[in-house]
């Protein structure tokens, strides 16, 4: 298994002490080494991490030096890349439906590399840059995801020559194609399926003229936990090796998201309240569904929640701090039983968490600190018990 950040219980009180809770942890040693990893096991693929993921600036930065390049949704994430000087040949605005601030921002930044689904949205993108270099996103059907995106997004394969003949006639860049097999994907099957789909679209276009140079083979690549049995090597192998036989000559993107960001953090919250409701066991915490615990809801994700005290487990309900009803993260969870004050350690916290946060209620986002950071302030004996 792909190794993954975890922090020791002494360095998870020793932050909690120092900086409060609930506390995100982000260890940027682990965003280098995901990002190499997947540099190293997709040999030739030109990786453009996905912002959406986990935004953070620090992570950002940490990739921009590794060389990597990104794939942004929203005019906000532009912004954030102008501000940070990330130059836009290393940007592609990967969403199929743009807002018109987002092409006003792509203009105004210099970003000229975007996806597209719909013959409607060739118009906007050509009256907005002119000449802009586009890949088709086309659908590919994959019901193993965790979070199944072709619902919302690509074109019919049995479209593609039309919509890319239509990008011609209005000027732009029709540089090739690209899909996403949904997120959190549990094998290579997928992707391997979607090669061959776009094989033959490469030689269907190859007939009508066009000269496809990119394939953008999208995210998806799991979260490696020790929960989920993944083998990542195997399965980037797979891939990288029906690439390299079906697509030799062409250039290679991907755009991983929660594979980069997901190992990266953990999530140190506390017990708030205890209760016994309906003969079950509650326990509230200081982090909920509308802050890291999002996830639950936008993501899908089961967190898994380490507990530091010996004792029969139990099934109990977790809430967060919120006054709704609906902020209840997990129900019949296993768990030791708890007491008010006890710290919870979440590790593999790091995608689509804090990202999809919100301050409802008036709860802040919880701060995130870089652990190389923290761990040089630590004292050494605490400094020695962690781990990455
Ligand atoms: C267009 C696009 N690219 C990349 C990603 C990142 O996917 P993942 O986090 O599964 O790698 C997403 C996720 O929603 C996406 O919509």
């Amino acid at each position: 298994m792909q190794n993954y950040f975890k922090l020791t219980r002494p360095a998870m009180e020793w932050l909690a002490e120092r900086y409060g809770t609930p506390l995100l942890v982000l260890s940027l040693e682990q965003v280098q080494s995901n990002y190499r990893f997947l540099t190293e096991h997709l040999p030739g693929v030109k990786l453009h991490y996905a912002v959406k993921a986990n935004p953070d600036r620090r992570l950002v930065k940490a990739l921009a030096d590794m060389g990597s390049c990104f794939d942004v949704a929203s005019d906000g994430e532009m912004m954030d890349l102008a501000s940070m000087g990330v130059d836009p040949e290393r940007i592609i605005y990967a969403n199929p439906v743009k807002t018109a601030s987002g092409l006003a921002v792509a203009r105004r930044t210099g970003v000229h590399k975007f996806t597209f689904d719909s013959e409607h949205e060739i118009s906007r993108i050509a009256q907005a840059i002119p000449g802009g270099t586009v890949l088709l996103r086309v659908r590919v059907d994959n019901p193993r995801a965790l979070v199944d995106l072709n619902k919302k997004f690509g074109a019919h394969p049995d479209e593609a020559l039309h919509l890319l003949q239509v990008a011609r006639q209005h000027g732009l860049d029709v540089a090739g194609l690209c899909f996403h097999v949904g997120s959190q994907s549990p094998s290579a099957d997928a992707y391997l399926e979607a090669i061959q789909v776009f094989r033959r679209l490469f030689e269907a276009a190859a007939a009508e003229g066009f000269a496809l140079r990119v394939l953008d083979i999208g995210g998806g690549f799991p979260i490696p936990t020790p929960q989920e049995n993944i083998d990542v090597v195997a399965m980037t192998g797979k891939i990288s090796k029906a690439l390299a036989q079906n697509f030799p000559h062409t250039e290679l993107w991907a755009e991983p998201g929660r594979f980069i960001c997901g190992t990266t953090t953990n999530l140190i919250t506390r017990v708030i309240g205890t209760q016994i409701r309906n003969n079950q066991q509650w326990y509230f915490l200081d982090e909920g569904l509308y802050g890291t615990f999002s996830g639950v809801i936008f993501d899908h994700w089961d967190f898994h929640l380490e507990t530091f005290r010996q004792g029969q487990f139990i099934p109990a309900t977790f809430a967060g701090p919120s006054c709704d009803s609906l902020d209840i993260m997990f129900r019949d969870k296993m768990t030791v039983p708890l007491a008010v004050d006890d710290l919870i350690l979440v590790p593999n916290c790091g995608a689509y968490t804090s990202a999809s946060a919100t301050t409802f209620n008036g709860f802040g986002k919880a701060p995130i600190i870089v652990w190389e950071e923290a761990r040089a302030e630590m004292p050494a004996a605490v400094e020695l018990a962690a781990v990455g």
